[in-house]
């Protein structure tokens, strides 16, 4: 389906404005991926047995696997049983770029909801922890209460309760002693790389998506989160996987709020960077393809802290699976070139 021809003016001149090729909104994702927990043991022989479909390995990535984007995995029982878990290569990407290992004993997670990379995180750090017995953790931090409450029930379906700690609040105010290891910004941002988002979007039917029981949801939700933050923007309003209407004109019409998620990923940046210690690690993500929310936050940053440098975020990836951001040593997973949605990676290191 071509969606450009179904998307309004003012988006396609959102698009513009971001430096965002059009082109990337015609692909059609051919395939989804799956992980299974880092310390499970089965080999690709045994794996293709339980399940009825062609999987692939993704070599790049340890124990994360391709298969048809239409393939549904909850009724396998390795889902079940909680040894498999649905993540996009680009959000294992992130997760593989902050390269955990024995000495990640605090990471961070700002933005942590609904838990995709936070799970992945906190799996490799119970690999760690049952080797030499040190307790490792990591702490996530999301400003939303139903995206967390989706978070802690996934935490424990995977028995992870032991390795990660959430936390409500504004990410940009988020105070601990702890000078973590690691610190993932996974930013709030447009969301306009979800392209499978942008489809449900435009599919449904105008009245389907302004349903009276959907409004009024919107307005508790949103009556709720000006009572505890304001000024700040969240998804919150929305369901996890629903865009209304409002939604989407807020996120990509209103120049007022894109300023304000400008803002909010600049201040995200800011506090997770202040909570990582000397010689530590933080990635920055978004699944945005704008370059005001990506490279030139990036550019801003490095400019305003001397003790900050670039790193690739992983070397070996090839050329089909990623490609370069529009600055050195940043990657973007660019849905067309990579079938994955879409996704900035920058790895920043503190000197
Ligand atoms: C891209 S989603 C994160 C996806 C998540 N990292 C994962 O892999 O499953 C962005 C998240 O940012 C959260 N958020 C928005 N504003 C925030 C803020 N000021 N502080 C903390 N979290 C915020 C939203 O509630 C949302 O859960």
């Amino acid at each position: 389906m071509n969606i450009l021809n179904k998307l309004s003016p003012q988006f396609k001149e959102f698009l513009q404005e971001e430096g965002i090729d059009e082109e990337i909104f015609l692909f059609e994702q051919t395939l989804r991926y799956v992980r299974i927990k880092p310390d499970y043991q089965i080999t690709f022989e045994q794996l293709q047995q339980q399940v009825s479909f062609s999987m692939q390995p993704i070599h790049e990535i340890p124990k994360l696997y391709s298969l048809p984007a239409n393939q549904k995995i909850n009724n396998l029982q390795l889902y079940k049983n909680g040894h498999l878990y649905g993540i996009d290569k680009s959000s294992a990407a992130v997760v593989y770029s902050l390269d955990i290992n024995k000495d990640d004993i605090n990471v961070l997670e700002i933005c942590c909801a609904p838990g995709a990379k936070l799970t992945f995180i906190a799996d490799l750090l119970r690999v760690e922890t049952e080797k030499d017995g040190i307790q490792r953790k990591v702490f996530g931090v999301d400003i939303s209460q139903n995206r967390l409450n989706i978070t802690q029930s996934i935490v424990n379906k995977y028995k992870l309760e032991k390795y990660v700690e959430l936390i409500l609040q504004d990410g940009t105010k988020y105070k601990n002693q702890i000078q973590f290891d690691k610190v993932l910004i996974d930013a709030e941002c447009t969301h306009e790389g979800s392209i499978k988002h942008l489809k449900k979007y435009i599919q449904k039917p105008m009245h389907e998506q302004n349903s009276k029981k959907q409004q009024k949801n919107n307005k508790a939700s949103k009556k709720q989160l000006q009572k505890n933050y304001t000024n700040t923007y969240t998804t919150e309003q929305t369901k996890a996987n629903e865009w209304t209407e409002e939604d989407f004109n807020s996120r990509f019409l209103d120049q007022k709020k894109l300023q304000q998620i400008y803002d909010l990923q600049f201040s995200l940046l800011e506090n997770g960077y202040k909570l990582l210690k000397q010689n530590g690690i933080l990635i920055y993500s978004t699944c945005s393809f704008s370059q005001k929310q990506n490279e030139d936050q990036i550019i801003k940053f490095l400019e305003q802290n001397n003790d900050a440098i670039l790193v690739h975020p992983f070397y070996g990836m090839q050329e089909q699976q990623c490609k370069s951001g529009q600055i050195f040593n940043t990657v973007r997973f660019d849905p067309k070139v990579s079938n994955t949605g879409g996704m900035f990676i920058a790895k920043i290191k503190k000197l």
